[in-house]
């Protein structure tokens, strides 16, 4: 059900739209900050924040709590540490807030969370899960994004050939952000739960005991990819497992892409030269590879 609502076809009368907000984001950013500015803030954090909640549905109120609450949910994926502790004190003020955003009457008529409140009106899922499915795509959605693009143009301002050749040929878009979340794996770890005893690669995992995938790990498998270290936009990406793999592969990883896509067009058509002006800052997240500060010098056209 979720995967048919949040499927390419789906999403195509999203695209014209996305494309439209990402030029003026663009379009924007350059106008007012010039030649340097951190590129996390002014377009990895804000265009997600941009499109996604409305595509969701969401009323306005509120919106500001989205990346805390993020923030907060994978931290809990974690260990208890202080990183958990820290968010302690705003966790029932922000669940609070994101459950009271997933009910029938607080979602536009027109987004993700309507149709999933459809499907549960036909029966495809029950009316007390309805909220539940709509809240893992605001905890799911919006900083794995977030940090995903931030990842996409570290890549690119740290190669800044890569970007000639992403300038050549746009329609490397969706192929430079899947080898940016292969390369940087915004996700770096993920559970899972054997559900009976299975072997692998020789060792016995007993029924009910948990594994810690790390996918950044699998994702520079030396074995499986050649000069793994290398962010490169010649390799074909396809079969990482930055979205997972399985029967929970991301759900949400078209959405992601078509984020990615419009947001890398209307870069390439506007900036010629991007390069990193000063050491990027990372921002600690138990289980996301995540930024807090991206400098970048750009050239536009
Ligand atoms: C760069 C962006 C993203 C990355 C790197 C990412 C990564 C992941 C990963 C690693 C998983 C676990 C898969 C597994 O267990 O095998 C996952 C699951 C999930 N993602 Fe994403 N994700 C992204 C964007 C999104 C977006 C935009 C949405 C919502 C529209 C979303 C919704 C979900 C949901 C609901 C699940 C749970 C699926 C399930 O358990 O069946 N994700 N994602």
């Amino acid at each position: 059900m979720l995967r048919e609502i949040l499927a390419p076809p789906a999403l195509r009368r999203l695209r014209e739209s996305w494309q439209a907000r990402a030029e003026e984001l663009v379009a924007m950013v350059v106008a007012r900050e010039g030649t340097e500015f951190d590129a996390f803030t002014t377009l990895a954090a804000a265009f997600p924040l941009r499109v996604f909640p409305d595509a969701v549905g969401l009323g306005p109120e509120g919106r500001e709590n989205l990346l805390p609450y993020g923030n907060m949910a994978f931290n809990a994926f974690g260990p208890r540490n202080g990183l958990v502790e820290a968010d302690a004190s705003r966790m029932a003020e922000l669940s609070g807030w994101v459950s009271a955003q997933c009910t029938r009457e607080s979602l536009g008529d027109d987004g993700f969370g309507a149709r999933i409140w459809v499907a549960a009106d036909r029966g495809d899922l029950t009316p007390e899960q309805a909220p539940l499915v709509v809240r893992s795509l605001l905890t799911a959605g919006v900083d794995t994004t977030v940090h995903g693009l931030a990842a996409t143009l570290y890549a690119f301002a740290s190669h800044p050939d890569q970007w000639q050749r992403l300038r050549k040929r746009p329609e490397l878009a969706r192929v430079a952000f899947d080898e940016a979340v292969r390369w940087q794996s915004p996700v770096q770890t993920f559970f899972r739960t054997a559900s009976s005893d299975v072997t692998v690669a020789g060792s016995v995992i007993p029924e009910g005991h948990k594994i810690l995938m790390f996918l950044g790990s699998a994702n520079r498998d030396p074995d499986r990819w050649a000069d793994p270290d290398r962010f490169d936009l010649g390799r074909d990406p396809s079969g990482h497992v930055g979205f997972g793999m399985g029967i929970h592969q991301c759900v949400g990883q078209h959405v992601a892409r078509l984020e990615a896509e419009t947001l890398l067009t209307a870069l390439a058509r506007r900036v010629e030269h991007i390069e990193l002006a000063g050491e990027p800052r990372r921002h600690l997240i138990n289980t996301l590879r995540s930024w807090a500060a991206l400098p970048v010098r750009i050239r536009p056209r």
